[in-house]
């Protein structure tokens, strides 16, 4: 760890003088006098991968974050050399490597500087572990901007903050506090509209100085491992943003059941209590599909067991549940009770299977059960075996989603809440010290999760949620932000965090709505579901340890919001889960920042509160209490308020009322929103019209909606429907041209199309250029036409 200003600190030792270059395909090597080696690997044309070595050879390359399946491949690539400098030139960059001290100089193809190192590479030999901790040190430019890294509780640009990562269960953290739960050391920084990305591929704890120590200079080092990271190039975020998620892999899409409203609780039991709560809702009508069972289901709470006074007959509860519309999801920790007569236990012992110290015992810890032992998740035959275990639960018993929590891992009544640096790993073949493995000991144990629980839905889709997660972790799983606080402070964090994490990879996050420490007041709980209904993961939970956070704790006038906004969610899922696909597809974030959203409007740099959810709708929670408005920035574009239908320019800030049952939403002119009725869950009702929101725009604008069997894996087969709706809109006239892509015919045949902003009355309606009959009283009084979806063109004329 750096601890004093880094120019002035003895200890670094840096590269001399490059003494040779080599160039094999994609890499070029740079060998210096001192035996440092940079290996630059042109992965794509604005992909680069910088990997140092003091060494004078590389030790074996093996990353879990990067996805295998990731695009590579460049099409051009240039190596020449001048008097001071080699120069890398693809079809997007050119990177400059110094001759004398092996500094790099990135640019684009006119020259502008686009990342230049300062200090560049240096490190410092380390006694106590051996090899090095690696730091890299980067100039940086007045204005620049800097977002990403995950979880991070703070405001979304990074710019004078210093960071950690090293995962860490942090009950009740509060703003600021670092390190959290999960670890995605990725960020992007934005200088002159461009933007660029660096992610420090390293698992070890590493910090990352956004000009905090100095004004100027952006560093990030490691306290062990590979100075290793890659560098992306825009210049838009998104390409940004999309690259990184393609390198680091995209996850398949869940069960659109997941999409819809869940409640948790620590904990709810026994049996009658999980039904009692299911039922309210029901009778409450507040739509959900799954309820969560968190430790107290397990006998003595021993993973996969079940306490059979509390739930004598669990796969009768579960099919019950289902039976009406309620998922199962239950909690699995990675701590393993020490207990010679429990067959997991003993699997593992006689396989050898657990987490041992450096001189031989295992590592031993106390979590939930008592003292524990820890699978090694990071050998591949134990996450087989891990995977197995989820027979009896996914295939017999009928649960349908597990939650991994205290996965960091969490060790009780320890100073560090971990384990000791010297526990051992196997690293999939390249053993290492917890000081490696720690960080991605999470991801591993939910990868192994994965596996099993979709191994046993088949051929149902998995549904999983972590919460520790290093950068690849999205492939497998979901998350939520820990252990929050019932707080308005909180509110703000979990707003911040979501979006946060949504432009580093992770999207299908969410927070405990309502707080997990403590109780929210009523006023709070609204509030929060307002925002959380927007979040793509969408979840109650609260520690139970101060009254109850299911709506009905709440006074009517609550319980009436949060069935306003859940029921708004389960209209917008068609929406959603179109996000959803843009995200698996092509990598977007499903929740945009402003800034993400319109990174050329320099008013968005410093935004925290607003985001785009998926493409047009704009979202800003009210984040105070007893406000009946607040000042919120529009980005720029005309945008229609959700509430009232009237039409405000963006590009200003101003201010916007709002009630106790509203929050700020704006949807962008020119959007088609679909939405499907109303449904207490997922599939509840057979319905035989999509109903299309059309916000009028005099222009053009695009919009999508995907669909498919909403389970299963038909959609890989090419069975789903994408349907592209382009709406040009004239002063007197308006025209939507459908395109439809996919073999999945959807279950219903109509469309009811509202009209929004339309500034003219229906003369004539033309569907493929034959003119139809309709009511125009009718329409003008409602505002709504219901026609057959097979379209291709529909002409509107004043
Ligand atoms: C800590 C988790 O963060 C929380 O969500 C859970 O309820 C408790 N562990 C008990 O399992």
């Amino acid at each position: 760890m750096i601890t004093n200003t880094e120019l002035e600190y003895k200890g670094n030792l840096y590269p001399s003088k490059i003494v040779s270059y080599t160039h094999d395909v994609d890499s070029v090597y740079f060998y210096t006098d001192n035996s440092v080696i940079l290996k630059l690997t042109v992965l794509r044309d604005s992909l680069i991968r910088f990997r140092y070595t003091t060494k004078g050879y590389f030790s074996n390359d093996f990353s879990y974050a990067i996805d295998e399946s990731h695009s590579h491949g460049y099409n051009h690539l240039k190596v020449t050399e001048e008097e001071d400098y080699y120069q890398v030139t693809t079809n997007k960059v050119i990177c400059k490597i110094q001759k004398a001290d092996l500094r790099s100089f990135i640019y684009d193809l006119k020259g502008n500087v686009l990342l230049e190192d300062e200090l560049g590479f240096h490190w410092e030999e380390c006694y106590e572990f051996g090899g090095n901790i690696v730091k890299m040190s980067k100039t940086s430019r007045e204005g620049e901007c800097f977002y990403g890294l995950g979880d991070k509780a703070t405001q979304m640009n990074l710019k004078g903050k210093r960071v950690e990562n090293f995962a860490t269960d942090q009950y009740a953290y509060q703003k600021d506090q670092d390190p959290l739960y999960k670890v995605v050391p990725f960020y992007i920084g934005l200088h002159n509209k461009q933007a660029y990305g660096i992610f420090f591929d390293n698992t070890f704890r590493t910090f990352f100085d956004f000009c905090q120590e100095r004004r100027n200079v952006t560093s990030f080092w490691s306290d062990g491992g590979e100075m290793n990271y890659y560098f992306f190039y825009g210049p838009s975020m998104n390409d940004v943003v999309t690259s990184y998620t393609d390198l680091t892999g995209k996850p398949e899409l869940p069960p659109l059941w997941a999409l819809g409203y869940h409640q948790c609780k620590w904990s709810y039991y026994p049996e009658s209590n999980v039904k009692e709560v299911a039922a309210k809702f029901r009778e409450l009508q507040i739509p959900c599909d799954a309820i969560y069972l968190d430790i107290d289901y397990m006998e003595g709470f021993r993973c996969f067991t079940w306490n059979k006074e509390y739930f004598p007959d669990p796969k009768r509860m579960v099919s019950e549940l289902s039976a009406d519309g309620f998922k199962t999801i239950v909690i699995i920790d990675p701590g393993i009770k020490i207990d010679k007569e429990y067959w997991v236990y003993k699997e593992a012992l006689a396989n050898d299977y657990f987490c041992k110290r450096a001189d031989g015992p295992y590592m031993k810890g106390k979590v939930w059960p008592g003292e524990c032992n820890f699978p090694d998740y990071t050998n591949p035959e134990v996450r087989e075996w891990w995977a197995g275990l989820f027979k009896e639960l996914i295939s017999d018993i009928g649960v349908k989603g597990v939650w991994n929590d205290m996965n960091e891992p969490a060790v009780m009544e320890v100073p560090n809440k971990t384990f000791p640096n010297d526990v051992r790993h196997n690293y999939d073949g390249n053993p290492c010290s917890h000081r490696k493995a720690h960080n991605i000991y999470g991801t591993q144990m939910a990868r192994a999760t994965y596996h099993g629980v979709k191994r046993f839905a088949y051929p149902k889709r998995p549904f999983i949620i972590t919460r520790s997660a290093y950068s690849g972790a999205q492939r497998y799983t979901s998350s939520w932000t820990g252990d929050n606080v019932a707080t308005w402070e909180h509110l703000w964090i979990a707003n911040i965090q979501v979006q946060r994490m949504s432009i580093s990879g992770m999207g299908f996050t969410g927070s405990d709505i309502g707080g997990f420490a403590e109780q929210p007041t009523g006023e709070l709980y609204a509030r929060w579901i307002q925002l959380g209904v927007f979040h793509p993961f969408c979840r109650t939970h609260s520690s139970g340890d101060h009254g109850n956070q299911e709506p009905w704790a709440f006074d009517e006038e609550v319980i009436d919001i949060t069935r306003k906004f859940v029921n708004l969610r389960y209209q917008l899922l068609p929406y959603l889960y179109t996000m959803f696909w843009q995200y698996i597809e092509e990598g977007t974030p499903m929740l945009k920042p402003l800034v993400y959203f319109d990174q050329e409007d320099i008013q968005t740099h410093y935004r925290n509160d607003e985001f785009i959810f998926g493409n047009q709708i704009l979202v800003c929670p009210i984040l105070e209490p007893n406000a009946l408005g607040r000042r919120m920035y529009i980005p720029r574009g005309e945008w229609y308020n959700y509430w009232t239908n009237c039409l405000v320019k963006g590009g200003k800030e101003m201010w916007v009322d709002t009630k106790f049952d509203e929050i700020p939403l704006f949807v962008k002119a020119g959007a088609i929103i679909p939405k499907y009725p109303v449904q207490q869950y997922v599939g509840e009702l057979e319905f035989d019209e999509l109903t299309l929101d059309v916000y009028y725009k005099e222009g053009k604008e695009k919009s999508v909606v995907y669909e498919d069997a909403q389970d299963g894996y038909d959609y890989k087969k090419g069975r789903f429907s994408f349907v592209t709706f382009q709406m040009t809109g004239k002063e007197k006239e308006l025209n939507i041209q459908v395109h439809k892509e996919g073999k999945f015919d959807t279950n219903y045949s109509k469309y009811k199309i509202n009209f929004i902003g339309l500034p003219f009355e229906v003369k004539t309606i033309e569907i493929d250029n034959v003119e139809i009959t309709f009511d125009a009283n009718e329409l003008k009084e409602n505002q709504y036409l219901i026609v057959p979806k097979d379209f291709n063109v529909l002409h509107i004329v004043g």
